[in-house]
């Protein structure tokens, strides 16, 4: 925080207010605003938050004409070559690097929260088998506010920690028992020998009929992926959740609303979005034909995967992944046409004065799926993938904005409607 202030003045009043300049550790100053509407009557006007913070948070900063993302200081490059997911959720939720005590701990805590309630597979089962995951994972989720609701103290520091490790433990059984609700396959138990990433694989992939084996170059890639994805700041869905959160409802709904918000095409649902797309490219022929439908303002279609509303250079998180997955193909023997579609794709795209011109460069979702393939994930299980990884975010965002207290969330408008007009009965319409 700082002393500086703007001076903004009224031409129609004539008054003028000193706003208050708020000055984070990085990042560009902000405006407090909040005497605006009280002392000269406005209201401000920012569809789509582009330049509104929405609360002062701790967790992860970004800069994106930089290229720069960080967890608690932590550049995301150091995390994603030294860290493991279950560090990273720990240093995400308590702001520090464990010691090695305390990384136990941690672990031992979310290995033991793996189980679900044999009632919540009833209810998982309840869905239909060509359900989308998210769709599940969303109802799945909100419902476990039905399990630990009446117990739950959202005041207790303890009880939240408690909800935040049941989040990031349970989430994986769920994604994973709706992948095999879909394929009908029997829901695979957490076998809590293995660590979170391989306990993933497992219980997807592993059936009862024969031993499954897991690959360590899968479950280091996957494990690389969830870091990438754990957090990143005011994003969409964590905005969702923070403004549930901040109404005070149960935690497990505010998550499932992040779910559901995550689920859209223009965020967490674009990996699954990019795959279909390099599939309807087909082959690098076509790519110069789907350019130019991307730059046809009187097409709705867009590159999926490309384009960011921080990123304006590069997406840190999407060189990481693009490196990633040329190892992960080299190391699993693949030879997948559709990378080098996606690798003609981006020189194109990135040599054309349309994208240049508006900043637009791969995203994190642009390389994602070609990992998840190669790892046999399923196209609509790649969004439930994010929301497994995001989930550390969520709860880590949820228990600051818990620990903070503060007010409801509620936005105003800019209203265009009718001003006023006089109720005609249904005859004389
Ligand atoms: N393909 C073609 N044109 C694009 C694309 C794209 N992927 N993204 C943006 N543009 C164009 C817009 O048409 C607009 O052009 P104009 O100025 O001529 O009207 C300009 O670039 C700015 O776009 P906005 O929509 O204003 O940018 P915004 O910040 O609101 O949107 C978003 C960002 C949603 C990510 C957008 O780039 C997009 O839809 N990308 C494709 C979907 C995607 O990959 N989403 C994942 C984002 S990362 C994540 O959530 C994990």
């Amino acid at each position: 925080m700082s002393d500086n202030k703007v001076n903004i003045t009224d031409p129609v009043s004539g008054k003028s207010l000193d706003l208050p300049v708020h000055t984070g550790s990085c990042g560009d100053p902000v405006l407090d605003i909040s005497k605006l509407h009280k002392e000269l009557g406005y209201f401000t006007y920012d569809p789509g938050f582009s330049v509104t913070a929405s609360c002062s948070s701790e967790i992860t900063f970004i800069d994106g004409d930089q290229g720069i993302l960080r967890y608690r200081g932590y550049p995301i490059e150091q995390l994603a070559n030294h860290s493991s997911f279950i560090e990273v959720a720990y240093l995400l939720l308590y702001g520090d690097l464990p010691a090695p005590a305390e990384f136990r701990k941690f672990e031992h805590d979310i290995t033991r929260h793996t189980m679900v309630h044999d009632k919540l597979n009833t209810f998982l089962k309840g869905f239909r088998y060509d359900s989308h995951p998210m769709a599940i994972m969303s109802g799945v989720v909100a419902s476990l506010a039905g399990f630990y609701h009446d117990d739950f103290d959202i005041k207790d520091a303890e009880e939240r920690d408690l909800t935040a490790k049941r989040l990031i433990a349970k989430m994986p059984t769920i994604a994973a028992a709706a992948y095999r609700h879909h394929v009908g396959w029997p829901t695979a138990y957490p076998r809590n020998s293995l660590n979170y990433t391989e306990r993933f694989l497992d219980m997807m992939f592993s059936v009862p009929a024969e031993p499954y084996k897991i690959n360590p170059v899968a479950a280091r890639a996957l494990d690389l992926l969830f870091i990438l994805h754990a957090d990143h700041e005011q994003n969409a869905s964590t905005s969702t959740v923070r403004l549930v959160a901040s109404t005070g409802a149960n935690p497990y709904a505010c998550i499932s609303a992040g779910i559901a918000a995550l689920w859209g095409p223009a965020h967490g649902g674009a990996n699954e979005a990019v795959l279909d797309m390099l599939n309807e490219i087909g082959s690098v022929e076509h790519v110069g034909k789907f350019i130019a439908k991307a730059k046809d303002k009187n097409d709705p279609f867009r590159l999926m995967g490309f384009g960011h509303r921080v990123y304006k250079n590069f997406d840190p998180r999407a060189q990481l992944i693009r490196s990633a997955c040329h190892d992960v193909l080299d190391d699993l023997g693949i030879k997948d046409p559709l990378l080098d579609l996606a690798m003609e794709l981006e020189k194109i795209a990135l040599e054309d004065d349309y994208f240049i011109e508006r900043k637009l460069y791969p995203n994190v979702d642009f390389y994602s799926g070609i990992i998840y393939k190669a790892l046999n994930i399923p196209t609509s299980m790649f969004t439930a993938m994010f929301a497994i990884a995001r989930t550390s975010g969520w709860v880590a965002q949820w228990l600051e904005q818990s620990a903070q207290g503060g007010r409801i969330g509620r936005p105003r408008q800019l209203y265009t409607g009718v001003a006023e007009r006089d109720y005609l009965p249904i005859d004389k319409r």
